[in-house]
């Protein structure tokens, strides 16, 4: 680490070899926020359901409809986590939008349990059939995707820390009637819930517009 004093504005200049990855990762989830939360839920071969949050998530593109979300390998032994096995057996998982009404049922989630257990059952939020994958939705999500594996892209070297990028087609989208107004979501009724660092969320507090000029004059 050494020191710049540019303008006025002191700043730590950071080479993020010269440090642990756990010291590199604070760095990033206190800087990239608020991040959205996918919720995700996948299904083994032998159909074991599992749900998930991940909060590296967002979209990628919309023709063909695009999402990309990362399970890193576990910080404390380095195995993949269940949803990314899953996913690399089936092909295919569910996305779902969590409101904030389901935050405390998401986080009971989020425990490293082992691979036989189902977090629906564990959270009591409510699995419901998908039209076009195996993988149910989450009933009490107000927005969900089904979506079948693009690919997924490994990064790192194999050990903790480490991760993989999951990227995948939303292959049919479900929005409650409640939250789809003039074409559009309607983001006072989805309430979706932003994830910072450690175990602090926000919700949407305050909206406000700039406005962008699309073209050049
Ligand atoms: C809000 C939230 C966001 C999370 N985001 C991520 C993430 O982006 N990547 C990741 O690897 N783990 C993330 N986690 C941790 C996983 O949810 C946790 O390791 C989970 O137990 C993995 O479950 P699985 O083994 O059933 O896939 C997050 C946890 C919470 C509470």
């Amino acid at each position: 680490m050494h020191r710049e004093n540019y303008s006025g504005n002191k700043r730590m200049i950071i080479d993020p070899k010269n440090q642990t990855f756990a010291e590199n990762h604070k760095l990033m989830i206190g800087s990239i926020v608020p991040r959205p939360i996918a919720f995700i839920s996948s299904i083994s071969n032998n159909g074991q359901n599992n749900l998930a949050p991940f909060s590296y998530f967002n979209g990628v593109c919309s023709n063909p409809p695009t999402v990309m979300f990362a399970p890193g390998r576990r910080a404390y032994d380095g195995l993949t986590k269940d949803t990314l096995n899953n996913i690399r057996e089936t092909k295919e998982f569910t996305i779902n939008i969590v409101s904030e009404e389901i935050g405390e049922q998401m986080v009971a989630c989020a425990t490293d349990y082992p691979p036989n257990i189902d977090e629906f059952e564990i959270s009591g939020l409510t699995p419901v059939p998908s039209e076009k994958v195996k993988a149910p939705r989450v009933a009490e999500s107000k927005v969900s995707f089904e979506c079948k594996l693009n690919q997924i892209v490994e990064i790192g070297d194999g050990g903790a820390g480490a991760g993989f990028v999951v990227i995948g087609t939303i292959v049919m989208f479900h929005v409650d009637d409640d939250v789809f107004q003039d074409g559009k979501i309607d983001i006072d009724t989805l309430k979706p819930l932003g994830r910072l660092a450690g175990n602090s969320y926000t919700k949407i507090s305050e909206i406000f517009d700039i406005v962008r000029k699309v073209h050049p004059d």
